[in-house]
């Protein structure tokens, strides 16, 4: 059995909070920090270690927050720097600990750094981001962004073009320029002085762009992605910034889109040269679509099933996993991989099923009381770069009517993630206190809200917290080895966990069906103890049982 280096960050489990939309303090509408601050015991009560915050640094918000304009301070729409000091050190007296979100692909257009830069070729900031002359009246090459139209974007003043891989909003930054490493490092050590525990680290896979910016591969968005997914010096960046990291007690996880798994590994391996200590992966994201969220296909357990086993097998006892369902890019999981009509019980089954891989998991907000998607109308309610970029590509590709682009935006589009938290049945769902939150509240408030799920003992609320404590208190869970059974079942998950003589057996039900479970060869489970289950089990153990729309058992073993 691989040994395994036992660590704190292996330990915890981690809440995600996206501010905006976290809670309302000051009636504005928009949440902030007094209003996460006054929300600590009920995150504490979840039994978390830990909270990664999304960017709460000032920003013009054309990427909510992932366009920063001053890494060393704080939205003053969200609050102030003394804000933030009094949750981080509230937080801290409570035994957890604060992540914060590292965005160094790119800052926002509103930064210091890129007006100074726009304002001549001289000007030593300039060569803080990437430029390029125009070829004729078209620009340095053919890169399309990933959120809007061309990735290039002309500036009269110096008579050139910067890159954007994202939002114009978004420039990205010259990371071959030493003086660019400079700034991230000192960015690193200002929060990290200030007490902060580590970083999720923002597209970082990207910060490294191939030399000479050739043309890409002709896409309908991101051309050119194929030159900066993994660039020639990532590796190197990443070890340079993992040197400030090691002078700390902190832990980071990159977050990789379309990183390959042997990427992963390669830079999570345990040892001098490990660069991250986990990194966000896709591959699981996208059992219910191709290439993108957008483009929609039937839910595929058999790929969850497979993607999953991979990235277990590869990574135990070598590097670490980061586990999510969830998050801000991504629309609520229940709507996609579980069952609306058993909301509760499919929501149950789902965070059985991510939460006791070997991994750390991570909880986005709302997540814990199963909210779901919401149904907008009209194309102007929304709020995202995003969306409108995928507006502009399916109107204009596939004629798509704005009536038919909305109704697939509420099954996929990440703003569906970004609605305000369900609080209680008051009005706002008791975010706020304005007339009207800054963006639209699911109606379905009344009944999915966090003070219904606290009355109720039932809820997916308590049983989050249930999965939570049980994998605290269990070694097996947080180290155990990962064996997947009947992996061609498109009905069933059943996978194992072994650690130092103690078994876990998690079964797991996709299915509203009765499905006939029977133990593998080997297992008899009346030797095992049923730990976690999510319908009452009358019956005596048997090897053999009929599961109930999206059931999870777990059985321990000693
Ligand atoms: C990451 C963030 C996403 C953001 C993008 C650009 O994928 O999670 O929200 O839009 O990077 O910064
Ligand atoms: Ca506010």
């Amino acid at each position: 059995m691989a040994d395994i280096k036992k660590t704190w960050y292996k330990e915890m489990s981690v809440y995600q909070i996206w501010c905006r939309s976290f809670c309302d303090s000051n009636g504005d509408g928009i949440g902030d920090l007094p209003g996460v601050y006054s929300k600590l015991d009920y995150i504490q009560s979840l039994g978390v270690d830990g909270i990664w915050f999304s960017p709460i640094y000032p920003t013009p918000n054309c990427d909510y927050g992932y366009d920063i304009s001053d890494y060393k301070n704080i939205n003053p729409e969200f609050g102030t720097l003394d804000d933030f000091k009094k949750i981080l050190d509230e937080v801290h007296r409570r035994g957890m600990r604060v992540f914060m979100d590292l965005v160094v692909n790119h800052t926002s257009t509103e930064h210091m750094w890129f007006k100074e830069a726009c304002k001549s070729v001289d000007n030593p900031y300039h060569d803080y981001y990437i430029w390029g002359k125009g070829k004729g009246n078209k620009p340095p090459n053919n890169w399309l962004s990933v959120f809007e139209g061309n990735a290039w974007e002309y500036v009269k003043s110096v008579d050139e073009y910067y890159l954007h891989v994202f939002a114009k909003g978004q420039p990205d930054l010259n990371m071959d320029n030493p003086k660019v490493r400079e700034e991230v490092k000192s960015i690193m050590r200002f929060w990290l002085d200030m007490g902060v525990d580590g970083f999720r680290e923002d597209v970082i896979t990207f910060i490294s762009k191939k030399e000479g910016l050739p043309n890409g591969f002709p896409l309908p968005v991101a051309t050119g992605i194929e030159h900066y997914k993994h660039g020639p010096h990532l590796e190197e960046y990443l070890d340079e910034f993992r040197q400030v990291l090691n002078e700390y007690d902190c832990f980071c996880v990159g977050e990789g889109p379309m990183t390959s798994l042997k990427d992963a590994v390669d830079f999570c391996s345990e040892g001098p040269n490990k660069k991250l200590d986990m990194l966000i992966s896709f591959d699981h994201m996208s059992c219910d679509c191709f290439v993108t969220d957008w483009i929609k296909t039937p839910f595929s357990l058999t790929k969850l099933k497979n993607t999953m086993d991979k990235w277990q097998q590869a990574m135990y006892g070598v590097g670490w996993n980061a586990l999510y369902i969830e998050n801000h890019d991504h629309a609520r999981i229940i709507d996609r991989y579980g069952d609306l009509r058993f909301r509760v019980q499919s929501g149950k089954m789902l965070a059985t099923m991510y939460m006791f891989q070997c991994g750390t998991p991570f909880v986005y907000q709302g997540q814990e009381i199963g909210m779901t998607n919401i149904d907008i109308k009209h194309l102007y309610e929304y709020k995202d770069v995003m969306t409108f970029n995928n507006y502009n590509l399916f109107h204009k590709i596939l004629h798509m009517s704005e009536a038919r682009f909305c109704k697939l935006s509420s099954q996929v589009n990440r703003e569906n993630a970004r609605t305000p938290v369900q609080w209680s049945a008051e009005k706002n769902a008791g975010f706020t206190t304005a007339d009207e939150a800054w963006f639209n509240i699911n109606p379905n408030y009344k009944e999915i809200n966090v003070e219904a799920a606290e009355k109720d003992p039932n809820s997916l609320l308590h049983y989050y917290r249930k999965l939570i404590k049980f994998r605290k208190e269990n070694e097996v869970v947080i180290y155990g080895d990962f064996k997947q059974y009947y992996k061609n079942s498109n009905k069933l998950f059943v996978y194992e966990r072994n650690y130092e003589g103690k078994k876990l057996l998690v079964i797991c039900s996709f299915s509203a069906d009765p499905v006939k479970f029977v133990a593998p060869e080997g297992i008899d489970l009346a030797n095992g103890k049923l730990v976690i289950n999510t319908y009452d089990v009358l019956e005596p153990a048997k090897n053999e049982f009929v599961t109930k729309p999206y059931e999870a058992r777990v059985y321990l073993f000693d």
